[in-house]
């Protein structure tokens, strides 16, 4: 799914230019024939947050910008504020502002149909900047929460239900709430807007009565990893990751050792 927006590119270069190309690790680099190939390959990860562990020093909340429950009628200035959010940001950094536009209005409404899981409507918010310099309040960031199925969140099968929920599956707290888009428009970039968001999701599911908030990101996207780590969201063990292969050779421990560095 994350690579269905991310060009596959080819570049005539020597083999010496192909070395020094920089490299992104959402991407793959192989060399044939003096023609670079670069192919979409994205890696993501999870991290979970508890709910009622103390919250991280908060940054000065804005006072120009308000917390509004979100809902479909604003799907136009979240497409806006996503395409723009994401202009640098892999999955959708390598389309022009058309496309990236028309990927935000595929993969928001996706969330809104129930294509993530069901979608947690009081507990997604939309940040709107106001002031007298402003003929309207503008939507400057959001955050959308969906339910997973939940269970060992290293497994890919926690992220993806495999028969449809029970309708009242949010009323019977099955599942796991799970962090599925969060943007912020890149002039109000590290100002605390994501944080008060933050907030508000975390307030909003433990009224519902959740205790963790899952998510997901990728590699090579180091705003949202430093974000998520901020914010006290600890990383999940992933399905290729050297415990779980251990555990799976030597379950007592005794697995081989990692190499040490010298
Ligand atoms: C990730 C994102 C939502 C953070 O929103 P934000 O409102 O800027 O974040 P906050 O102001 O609440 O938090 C700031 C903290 O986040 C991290 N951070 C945010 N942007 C960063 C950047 N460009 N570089 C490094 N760290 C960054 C830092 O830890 C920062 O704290 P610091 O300023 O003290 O170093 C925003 O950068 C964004 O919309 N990115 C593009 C979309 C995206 O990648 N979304 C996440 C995947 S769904």
């Amino acid at each position: 799914m994350w690579d269905e927006w991310m060009p596959a590119l080819q570049l005539g270069v020597t083999p010496e230019q192909f070395r020094q190309l920089p490299r992104h690790p959402a991407y793959l680099y192989e060399y044939l024939n003096g023609i670079a190939y670069l192919s979409p390959r994205p890696r993501t990860f999870h991290a979970i947050l508890d709910l009622n562990a103390s919250l991280p020093p908060d940054l000065p909340p804005r006072s120009d910008v308000v917390l509004r429950a979100v809902g479909r009628a604003d799907r136009a200035e979240l497409v806006v504020a996503f395409a723009s959010a994401f202009d640098q940001a892999q999955p959708f950094a390598g389309l022009d502002e058309a496309r990236r536009r028309e990927a935000a209005r595929q993969v928001l409404d996706r969330t809104f149909a129930g294509g993530d899981g069901p979608w947690i409507a009081d507990a997604s918010f939309a940040a709107w900047q106001e002031g007298p310099a402003l003929s309207r309040p503008r939507l400057v960031g959001a955050m959308l929460v969906t339910l997973v199925p939940g269970g060992d969140p290293a497994d890919r099968d926690s992220y993806l239900w495999m028969e449809p929920p029970p309708p009242d599956c949010l009323e019977r707290r099955l599942g796991q709430p799970h962090l599925t888009w969060v943007f912020v428009v890149p002039d109000l970039s590290r100002r605390g807007v994501a944080t008060s968001l933050l907030a508000a999701v975390r307030d909003a599911l433990r009224r519902r009565g959740y205790s963790q908030l899952l998510s997901t990101f990728m590699s090579g996207n180091e705003a949202s990893v430093l974000w998520h780590w901020r914010q006290g969201f600890r990383l999940v063990e992933h399905p290729g990751a050297g415990r779980r292969w251990r555990r799976a050779i030597a379950p007592d421990g005794g697995g081989p050792a990692l190499p040490r560095a010298s």
